[in-house]
């Protein structure tokens, strides 16, 4: 792995990077030092608001001995017209990798192409691979193999469907995305999760259909960042697909909730799913720290 652009990057080392994440997070929270990184830096590239990535991604690097800077285009000269190709180049000169949360794929393939440091997609408009090993992580560890399980995915066809059909696909476990006419996730990386898929892949339109017997069931936002010109609609159109106690009753008793965080309560996720006892968002949320520390080491001492 080079890069991190793509949930499909991590095709060939998915299963190492996710035993060394839990190696690291043992280490954490027994307290046994673990700076693999020390004296390395990490620049953070957000074009977009970040609660969860910003804060795992500066801890992360803290926890393993480096650092990391936090850079907003508007401060960057980026904002006043750099290009994106020459601040990958300059960026390239400083620090040892840089994470990019970007309105445009295109944007990060070009600051990928250019930068002469790995990249790590910290979310674009067509995936979010770093959330996706979180959650694998975390299935991993409520369940145990991920062969025979089934995820559903209700909600709208985004950037973290797009990533959790290709991560489904890779580690073999079977996925339902129960979504809306015109809402499907992308239709290259559907074709891409089926060429190598062995496990199962269907797009629904009716959301209980999707959850029927499943394993894990899994949303999002209705309206992404980028997407608020369209909230009135979305909200409308969404509405039969919100996760609520009924739906979840469809799906195994024992099946576990997430959702990549932040929740919008009553829209997407009712309060009582996600307070609920199904429910393992925070430790989901959690796992991103471990999971991208897992990423980090890997991309920067080419483990
Ligand atoms: N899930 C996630 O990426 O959260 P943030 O937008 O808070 O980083
Ligand atoms: N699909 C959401 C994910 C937020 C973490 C968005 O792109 O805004």
């Amino acid at each position: 792995m080079k890069h991190l652009l793509s949930m499909l990057d991590t095709k060939d080392e998915i299963h190492e990077i996710l035993a060394l994440a839990s190696e690291l997070k043992a280490k954490q929270k027994k307290g046994i030092p673990h700076e693999l990184l020390k004296n390395k830096s990490l620049g953070m590239i957000f074009e977009k608001s970040s609660t969860r990535t910003r804060v795992s991604f500066e801890v992360g690097m803290t926890q393993l001995g480096g650092h990391a800077l936090y850079l907003s285009p508007k401060e960057l000269q980026m904002g006043r017209g750099e290009t994106i190709s020459d601040t990958a180049k300059v960026l390239s000169r400083f620090v040892d990798a840089i994470m990019y949360r970007a309105f445009d794929h295109k944007m990060m393939l070009e600051l990928a192409d250019n930068a002469t440091v790995p990249v790590i997609n910290g979310l674009d408009d067509i995936e979010h691979p770093c959330q996706i090993i979180a959650d694998l992580l975390t299935i991993k560890e409520k369940k145990k193999d991920f062969k025979k399980l089934k995820l559903a995915y209700v909600g709208d066809g985004n950037n973290v469907c797009n990533s959790l059909l290709l991560g489904a696909a890779i580690v073999g476990m079977n996925i339902s995305v129960g979504c809306p006419k015109g809402y499907e996730p992308n239709k290259e990386i559907l074709e891409k999760a089926k060429s190598i898929a062995k496990s199962k892949i269907e797009i629904l339109e009716n959301p209980f259909d999707a959850v029927k017997n499943a394993d894990i069931i899994y949303t999002d936002v209705w309206v992404s960042m980028g997407d608020e010109s369209e909230k009135e609609k979305r909200e409308k159109t969404f509405l039969p697909y919100q996760l609520n106690q009924k739906l979840v009753g469809n799906a195994k008793r024992d099946c576990i909730v997430m959702h990549c965080l932040p929740a919008h309560r009553g829209k997407e996720i009712t309060h009582e799913v996600v307070d609920g006892k199904n429910s393992v968002v925070f430790d989901q949320a959690e796992n991103r720290l471990h999971a991208q520390k897992a990423v980090m080491v890997k991309l920067m001492i080419h483990v």
